[in-house]
């Protein structure tokens, strides 16, 4: 190689081109990081920071708000549900979507007896559906026939029947009404059981009744 190449091969065009491509290369990579949440070095600002509240996250706008000033963001955790979060405290009154709420309070059976009725017709599958339930959450202290002899009896003694003179006189919507509230022994079932269920089951305790009027010791 004379001189003259050698100066070539310092400054000659091809170089810078390579030191451009070198530059290039490492800047892209510094901004490179696998480590967590952290993004590395950021170069273009522009819409980097969204300015909405996630679902569920501090919102760090409304927080002095809610707790006084010299709180900042991400102090309190609790503080998403405590005001200062974009998950707001629902107004008084609000319910589920498709949540039917209960409007009758523990003790206001005969009210329920009087206001609700059936909305099942006593057809074969609402009756088999009703057999299926009512041997799930009732038939163990019930009874299979509703006597009130369930095989909790020994246990958990003075049982009413569910086939008694005083149940068969009962509206629909009263037995509803104690399945979904409850009373005194009897825990409610309304976690457990659906409304359309519940239903069904009163169908199939009319049933129970229906049979149990054919008993020749009925009376
Ligand atoms: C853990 C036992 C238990 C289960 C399960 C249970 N009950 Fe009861 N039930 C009772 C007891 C105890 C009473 C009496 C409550 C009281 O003392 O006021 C009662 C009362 C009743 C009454 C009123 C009886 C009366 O003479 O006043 C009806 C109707 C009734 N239950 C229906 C049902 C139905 C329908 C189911 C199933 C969804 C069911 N129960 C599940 C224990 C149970």
């Amino acid at each position: 190689m004379n001189e003259f190449a050698n100066y070539q091969f310092l400054t000659g065009k091809g170089n810078l081109m390579r030191g451009a491509l070198a530059a290039a290369v490492l800047v892209s990579v510094s901004a490179c990081n696998y480590s967590g949440n952290l993004s590395g070095m950021h170069w273009f600002l522009d819409m980097h920071d969204s300015h909405a509240v996630e679902s569920q996250e501090e919102d760090y706008t409304t927080l002095a708000t809610a707790k006084g000033d010299g709180w900042t963001k991400g102090m309190d955790d609790s503080e998403i549900w405590t005001g200062a979060g974009s998950y707001r405290t629902p107004p008084e009154g609000s319910v589920p979507r498709n949540y039917d709420p209960y409007p009758y309070a523990a003790g206001e059976g005969a009210i329920a007896g009087q206001e609700l009725q059936n909305p099942l017709p006593k057809t074969k599958a609402v009756l088999a559906r009703g057999q299926k339930e009512y041997n799930a959450y009732c038939a163990v202290c019930h009874g299979y026939t509703g006597m009130g002899d369930g095989p909790v009896t020994p246990r958990f003694p003075d049982i009413p029947a569910v086939v008694s003179p005083t149940i068969m006189n009962w509206k629909d919507g009263e037995i509803f009404h104690i399945v979904t509230m409850g009373r005194a022994r009897m825990y409610p079932y309304a976690a457990q059981i659906n409304p359309e269920d519940r239903w069904s089951i009163v169908h199939y305790v009319r049933l129970l009744q229906e049979k149990r009027k054919q008993d020749p010791d009925y009376k």
